[in-house]
């Protein structure tokens, strides 16, 4: 294949980008985006060029660290992938692929494709775990029973990845889907009541002052998805955040 990239290359954080146009043959269809940014990445050392920055990590759909923005899509076209499993047969020999970094203002650009998401940590960090006695008499977590629909739903919400495409495909650059997903893989299980209440308000809080915006259920995000993430894990935010308000 035969591809035209106009890619955002941005020196630093503080640096004003712009697009660029390469021009790169001899791609296999059946190569990985990131296997075709590799060889984009090798022709620009050879000619002395600084190579294009991407985050990249396991390239196996797992750690949620490629994030491009890729013909205007997080992740690209294809569905229920992310970038690092999306493969060049999705594209037209000849055709021209435009790739940006995720945009949020709570995702700065470190460099060129490659951004900031330590606001999802502090999120995290803010609620998104449950506290376990480990002084040597803690329950095997398995002796609790828990019923087969709520071990399924909780098990889809701890499917996300952290990636940040719903943020990236969001017009107000919400993290509700995110912050949705890691407050119901607890909210439905046994094991996440006892902190119920301060996780909500403390991940909600955070989530706001990292300067997100408002959720106006567009959709936009549970479609760009990659893991599948469901609307209804922001419904059930929702309720929880409600719930905890009152009880507060
Ligand atoms: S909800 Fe989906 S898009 Fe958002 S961070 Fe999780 S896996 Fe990525
Ligand atoms: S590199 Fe880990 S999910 Fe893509």
């Amino acid at each position: 294949m035969k591809l035209t990239l106009k890619i955002w290359r941005q020196e630093n954080a503080d640096s004003k980008g712009k697009i660029v146009s390469y021009q790169i043959d001899n791609i296999s269809p059946d190569m990985s985006f990131l296997e075709m940014m590799d060889v984009l990445n090798e022709e620009l050392m050879i000619k002395g060029t600084d190579p294009v920055a991407f985050d990249h990590d396991c390239r196996e759909g797992i750690c949620g660290m490629c994030s491009m923005y890729i013909n205007g899509e997080a992740h690209g076209p294809d569905r229920l992938v992310t970038t690092c499993q999306l493969h060049m047969r999705k594209f037209k020999d000849g055709e021209t692929i435009t790739i940006e970094p995720f945009r949020a203002n709570a995702f700065p650009v470190v460099k060129d494709l490659a951004v900031d998401r330590s606001a999802f940590d502090r999120i995290q960090h803010a609620g998104g775990f449950v506290s376990v006695n480990t002084s040597g008499n803690t329950q095997d977590a398995n002796s609790i029973p828990i019923d087969k629909h709520d071990a399924d739903k909780a098990f889809d919400a701890a499917t996300c990845i952290g990636c940040g495409a719903c943020v990236a495909s969001c017009k107000n650059a919400s993290a509700m889907l995110f912050v949705s997903a890691k407050v119901s893989q607890y909210a439905l299980l046994p094991q996440g009541e006892i902190e119920a209440t301060d996780r909500v308000l403390n991940m909600v809080k955070q989530m706001d002052d990292e300067g997100f915006g408002n959720c106006t259920n567009t959709g936009a995000c549970e479609v760009e998805c990659p893991k599948g993430i469901s609307l209804e894990n922001i419904a059930r935010l929702n309720r929880e955040f409600i719930k905890a308000k009152i009880s507060s």
